[in-house]
């Protein structure tokens, strides 16, 4: 690791194109955990004058030469290689050693039960060999592997293999080629007892393609799923972009140590275990959903990423934001319905608010394409990944679907083959639709989450209705510095509906139009206040109702005054689903604010029955899908409402959300039972999106009816552990249990642990749950109760336990501290001590989880007194750690800055 207590600031604006080009790069790899020879031999080629500065951390240099003769003038730095006196053209051979079995940051080479991984993207591939690691530096590379073959039977690398070959004292070999030019972050390797399931395809021009899923042999029979959904997103970029698989060849390698979900690397998808292993027995619906989308997103990298991929790290989003989008519209196609599409975007809308919005108005908040950086890590976040696929929606949403089609189709025939930027990618969507979108530009150079008031004027006389949108979007995170830009309105996409008295959709006008179009109208919101008249309404006293934002149609928080009957109005007849949700959710987060303020103040709190009426007619009406039942019913989270409150008290919110969950519980205890009868799924277990919601809605109701705390009903978690014949149902009764302290819960804990001793990623879900588990709230000692830390800090000591797994720290420490507020914020800072220990442990061991864990606490100005005192004084303590890596370092000062 590279550590340093002068940090060191990069700038988009500080850009320059490299001073030397690679036309081709051939590396040999002697395979060996205790220290791996590299040999790289690089043609180049001088574009600008000056030195070439090769980056490299923690190699051990062997030697370099220049055509063949060794270089004497070379000078090794800590980071870099600097070879001052260099021709136009020529040949370098760099060698040099690493050490994968001691790399416990998961980043360049490294070793993982037994077999050896890469993960070079964003700068990993200085830890393998030094280079011009950056991403405009685009090269074809030819690989040989060699390694002892009883130990590492398999050897594998990007593009095709085009010999083997045995060699002396039980070594072997491979020689693995790649015909496309790639950045050095594409670069991946794999070696070690490896099996997998392969498929033959015939791809839509008419090509042969074998396709791989490479695992622990004891895993082969889970990979089905991640096969079906490879070829499922093969079909789906064939048919919805026109985009076929390039090569004849695509493999994806598990692993169960791993940063984060899975890595594009050109042809050798390099996976985490939990996005690839699946069966009925170990996996939830939950777990099939997300490796169809990350085994999706990474495949639909190869266009979206590899072949026309970034010109530096700031661009981050072009390939992600775009990537993710179309995972987004894979996964949604995939649910099979209309009513499916709408619940994949409630729950990809749940998480922009949850995740997105705060980091978007707290210390880290930065644009979509950020203009500086201290660790490039740090900055693959939910803004640059979800907010980013948000502004990618926006321009078909703009542009429709078929002209965001023509602006994919002139983005590839323009940059195929190059490292680009995102105002390429908008010049692209904007000239093939003879659009100007230079406004639109903002939404990559400005940070926050604006604000759009609505407010109405209603013309009975003669029907019509005038609609003035105002917008607002104040500095925050490091806009705030002095010397910054003032902030200039947004161009936000506003799809609206106007529903008559009976709730029908009324067709829509507006001034100046000479008849009426379609129902739902996208507004082309640019200034910072504007008005929009629709004229030819039915007239009378009462005016129309607004659906605003239908679908979500932009990344905003809209500000409208709808009363209660408004609200039960749309959640009853909107015809569009997202927002009957919103409307549900509105109505909710109202009710639920109250409570916390009714908490707080140490009134007795109560449920509206108008509430209760409204929400069971929702949850009793058949012809909504199971599946959007369950979202309409399930509350908003306790992070949510933290965000929605000008000053956060976990404490009386998570008071409130219980109170509300109970009161619903008891209120309509009939209604759940009747919703968890009429929705089993006997057979088979199959993850559709019919079974998958069904089981959701009746382990939603299965969650509330243990709520109620009425035995009986706590006795149906208990049987539904016993007789599951699923992850998905046996995972939820257990969470039931474990939440509401039911008899035989320590039996149920001891049963599960039992049963998936050996399954690594069902034990990630033990240790969740008990992370997540609810306790007292109120200051310790003085109540009788359970605290979860107890638990959490008892569970470290478990054998099974080991901060070194990634997936392991994060099962236990990041569900507690990212996922259990109530818990997390006890009143006398043990969660914080806690977070403290945890992150300087990690630090030390992989720098990468270590930051991710320390950003728990980006919001600490928010919070109540005296939390708020003690959050600070935790991230002093980190911060005043000696020997901190750059990645914390950059968190908890941006955190602590004034
Ligand atoms: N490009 C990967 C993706 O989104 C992200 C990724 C995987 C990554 N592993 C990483 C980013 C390690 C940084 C470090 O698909
Ligand atoms: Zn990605």
């Amino acid at each position: 690791m590279l550590r340093t207590d002068t940090p060191v600031t990069v700038h988009r604006k500080d850009y320059t194109p490299p001073a030397f080009a690679f036309e081709h790069v051939d590396l040999v790899l002697e395979l060996d955990p205790a220290r791996t020879v590299v040999t790289n031999t690089l043609r180049f080629t001088r574009q600008a004058p000056g030195p070439l500065v090769l980056a490299g951390e923690e190699l051990e240099l062997v030697g370099v030469s220049l055509d063949g003769k060794p270089l004497a003038d070379a000078r090794q730095a800590a980071d870099c290689l600097t070879l001052p006196e260099l021709p136009a053209q020529g040949t370098l051979e760099i060698v040099t050693a690493c050490q994968p079995a001691a790399n416990t940051s998961l980043s360049g080479l490294y070793v993982s039960n037994g077999n050896f991984f890469t993960q070079c993207e964003a700068e990993g591939f200085r830890k393998i060999t030094y280079y011009l690691d950056r991403p405009d530096v685009m090269s074809t590379f030819r690989v040989t592997l060699r390694a002892q073959r009883a130990a590492y039977p398999v050897l594998l690398s990007n593009g095709n293999l085009v010999s083997e070959r045995e060699l002396p004292d039980g070594r072997h070999e491979a020689v693995w080629e790649d015909p496309f030019k790639k950045p050095a972050y594409l670069f991946a390797l794999v070696a070690g007892k490896l099996e997998c399931i392969e498929e033959r395809i015939v791809s839509a021009s008419g090509k042969e393609k074998l396709l791989q899923v490479w695992v622990e042999p004891q895993d082969l029979p889970k990979t089905r799923h991640a096969m079906d959904s490879l070829i499922h997103s093969i079909r789906w970029d064939e048919r919805r972009f026109g985009l076929e698989l390039d090569l004849d060849r695509f493999m994806i390698v598990a692993v169960g140590d791993f940063n984060m979900g899975a890595m594009e690397n050109k042809g050798l998808n390099i996976f985490n275990t939990k996005y690839v292993l699946a069966n009925a027995q170990t996996a939830t619906d939950a777990d099939f959903g997300n490796i169809e989308s990350v085994v999706g997103h990474e495949y639909f990298h190869n266009w979206t990423g590899n072949r026309v991929t970034c010109r530096d790290w700031f661009q981050l989003s072009l390939k992600e934001g775009l990537t993710v989008f179309r995972d987004q519209e894979f996964s949604a196609d995939m649910m099979g319905s209309e009513s499916g599409r709408a619940v994949k975007r409630i729950e990809d809308v749940r998480v922009l608010r949850q995740v997105q919005f705060p980091e978007d108005a707290g210390p880290m908040a930065h644009p979509v394409r950020p203009d500086s950086y201290e660790e490039i890590n740090n900055f693959y976040t939910v803004t640059v990944y979800e907010k980013g696929a948000e502004v990618v929606r926006m321009y078909q949403t703009l542009l429709g679907r078929d002209g965001f089609r023509k602006g994919m189709d002139l983005y590839f025939q323009r940059h195929d083959g190059q490292a680009v930027t995102c105002d390429d990618f908008r010049a692209a969507m904007a000239d093939a639709n003879g659009r100007d979108l230079t406004r639109f530009g903002r939404w990559y150079s400005q940070a926050g989450t604006p604000v759009v008031a609505v407010r109405t004027a209603w013309d009975g006389a003669d029907g019509s209705l005038t609609l003035t949108l105002s917008q607002s979007c104040p500095k925050v995170g490091i806009e705030t510095h002095p010397g910054t830009p003032d902030k200039l309105p947004f161009h936000i996409p506003f799809a609206l509906g106007l529903l008559d008295a009976d709730g029908a959709d009324l067709p829509l006008q507006l001034a100046g139009e000479h008849q009426p179009g379609a129902t739902t109208r996208v507004l082309d919101f640019t200034e910072a206040e504007q008005s929009f008249r629709f004229i030819n309404l039915p007239r009378g006293a009462e005016p129309p109702l607004p659906s605003l934002l239908r679908d979500f149609s932009a990344p905003v928080i809209v500000d409208a005054e709808y009363s209660e009957a408004q609200l039960t109005f749309l959640l009853a007849h909107d015809s569009d689903p997202f927002n009957r949700w919103e409307a549900g959710q509105r109505l909710t987060t109202r009710a639920l604010l109250q409570l916390v303020a009714d908490s707080q103040a140490g009134r007795e709190l109560k449920l509206d029955p108008a509430l209760v009426a409204a929400l069971r007619t929702v949850l009793n009406d058949q012809q909504l899908s199971p599946a959007f039942r369950e979202q309409a019913l399930t509350l908003p989270a306790e992070a949510y409402l933290a965000e929605r409150m000008g000053v956060a008290d976990p404490a009386a919110i998570h008071r409130a959300r219980q109170f509300m969950r109970e009161a619903l519980a008891r209120a309509l205890q009939a209604d759940w039972l009747a919703a968890f009868e009429a929705n089993a799924t006997p057979g088979e277990y199959s993850p559709d999106a019919v079974s998958s919601g069904k089981r959701a809605l009746r382990n939603l109701a299965l969650g509330y009816l243990a709520d109620s705390g009425d035995a009986a009903m706590q006795a149906l978690a208990g049987a539904q552990y016993q007789s599951a014949d699923n992850m998905t149902d046996r995972s939820a009764a257990l969470s039931a249990l474990v939440n509401t302290f039911a008899p035989g819960r320590e039996a149920a804990l001891a049963d599960f642990y039992q049963r998936f001793e050996q399954d690594a990623l069902v034990i990630d879900k033990w240790f969740a749950l008990q992370g997540m588990q609810r306790g007292t709230v109120g200051p310790q000692g003085s109540h009788a109760g359970k605290h979860t830390i107890d638990t959490v800090r008892a569970l470290m000591q478990h054998p099974a336990f080991n901060l070194r797994n990634p997936n392991r720290a994060r099962s236990l420490i990041f569900s507690f501290c990212a996922a259990n507020p109530a818990q997390f914020h006890a009143e006398d800072g043990s969660g914080y001590a806690f977070w403290a220990e945890q992150v300087l442990a990690l630090d030390a061991i992989n720098p990468q989880v270590a930051s991710r864990l320390a950003r728990v606490m980006d919001r600490w100005q928010k919070y109540a007194l005296p939390l708020r005192d003690r959050m600070r004084a935790a991230l002093e303590q980190v911060a005043a750690a000696s020997d901190l890596s750059r990645d914390v370092r950059e968190i908890v000062s941006k955190a602590l800055a004034p």
